[in-house]
């Protein structure tokens, strides 16, 4: 590790609060919403006190000021994802990029190679959140088309032996979590993204739980579509990414509708832009694209393989001292082969909703439930789980102070 996170604390004003009385912030909500550093915070208050405009329309210099800068963060963007600067598309989150794609799959007219009829299907996998799930089973009551899915192993993988059963000629897409918000588990994408390909059907990636954590380069993986959302990544909320390939971009039809994403309009027909204006309708998040490419500025910095490196030692330290009790019960992956710093647990029966809110009374932010991946909580069998999730300024005294919590708990519930 290159950087100290302690440093990094610094430059995240929100570290400079206490909680609850005066206690010490343990903030383990990162898989929910990262922290933001004040360049972030600054770049936006800029936006609007210095450089606020509408992009792409005014013939103002404030106009282009702000296109420039608009413009500016899609090509950082685009350098992140190792991307061409028309794929990437601004939306206002991960949701709404994964709903995009699945709708406009659904408007795609007979002889689009998105076109999706009864008997075509559409292959999931059980540990998705619901964000890369319900967009899906509404595409397919739209269509027709049926939902296939890979099981999740006991020990919190992707059953990888069903592959040749669920990714047939009739595959017409392939959309997966890349690394999963409960599990941590890092999904294999190399053998799927080929099987995909090997029968034609697209493979769409939800990158949540990767992009703010590990170098993602959107040609190495092989993959179609990407989102992910910025406030995970030390970006504003209110912004996202979806990214695709040009040449699917181009056959997509558009999502919504209205100003800049046409080429032409008469009274009864338009006919569309070319990515990314053609996804982009309406005067977009422009000052929450702004914060995003600097909040990738500030990533960069460190380096994503030093912050990867940083969660991996965070998360072998965490998930060795929770496996040290027996009354806890991590679910997914106890080894750190493919695992990021996502760990979600019980506690003998202790339900994680008294557990988060002792977790609480100590300063301690977790996240509680069924974290928008219900189908997969049932098949783990628990009723909720209580999950930490770690990030580049998360610290061993973090790790230290969640498992002494976790032992006050026990003693107060008397277990
Ligand atoms: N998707 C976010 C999470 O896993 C909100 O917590």
């Amino acid at each position: 590790m290159t950087f100290n996170p302690l440093t990094v604390r610094d430059d995240f004003p929100i570290f400079k609060r206490t909680i609850r009385d005066g206690k010490r912030l343990v903030y383990l909500d990162s898989g929910a919403t990262s922290q933001k550093p004040q360049v972030v915070i600054d770049s936006e208050l800029d936006f609007y006190r210095l450089s606020n405009a509408a992009v792409h329309r005014g013939a103002h210099q404030l106009a282009e000021e702000a296109t420039d800068l608009f413009e500016g963060a899609r090509g950082k963007v685009a350098e992140f994802l190792g991307a061409e600067t028309d794929e990437v598309i601004f939306t206002k989150g991960a949701t709404e990029s994964l709903n995009l794609i699945a709708y406009a799959m659904g408007n795609a007219p007979r002889g689009n190679r998105f076109h999706l009829s009864e008997g075509d299907r559409i292959v999931l996998t059980e540990m998705e959140h619901h964000a890369n799930l319900i967009p899906w089973q509404q595409l397919a009551a739209r269509t027709g088309a049926e939902l296939v899915w890979f099981n999740v192993t006991p020990d919190g993988r992707l059953d990888l032996s069903q592959i040749s059963e669920l990714i047939t000629p009739k595959s017409k897409v392939v959309a997966l979590t890349h690394q999963s918000n409960v599990l941590g588990t890092i999904n294999p994408l190399d053998e799927i993204v080929k099987a995909a390909h090997a029968v034609g059907a697209v493979v769409v990636l939800d990158a949540c739980q990767s992009v703010p954590h590990m170098k993602v380069d959107v040609k190495e993986l092989g993959v179609d579509f990407l989102a992910f959302s910025g406030h995970k990544a030390l970006g504003p909320t209110g912004v996202g990414i979806m990214w695709g390939k040009r040449e699917l971009l181009a056959e997509l039809p558009p999502f919504l509708t209205g100003g800049s994403m046409i080429a032409d309009v008469t009274m009864t027909t338009a006919s569309w832009a070319k990515a990314p204006a053609k996804f982009e309708a309406g005067v977009p998040n422009m000052a929450q694209a702004v914060g995003l490419g600097v909040a990738i500025d500030y990533l960069s910095v460190i380096g994503m393989n030093e912050i990867a490196a940083h969660e991996h030692e965070l998360t072998a330290d965490l998930l060795g001292k929770l496996l040290e009790n027996k009354e806890i019960r991590v679910v997914g992956p106890h080894t750190m082969d493919n695992r990021g710093g996502a760990l979600s647990f019980t506690v003998a029966d202790i339900h994680p909703h008294d557990l988060g809110q002792f977790l609480d009374s100590q300063g301690i932010a977790v996240r509680t439930g069924h974290h928008c991946a219900w189908p997969l909580t049932r098949s783990l069998g628990v009723p909720a789980t209580t999950r930490a999730s770690l990030y580049l300024y998360n610290t061993i005294e973090d790790n230290d102070a969640l498992i002494s919590g976790i032992h006050s708990a026990m003693k107060y519930f008397g277990k």
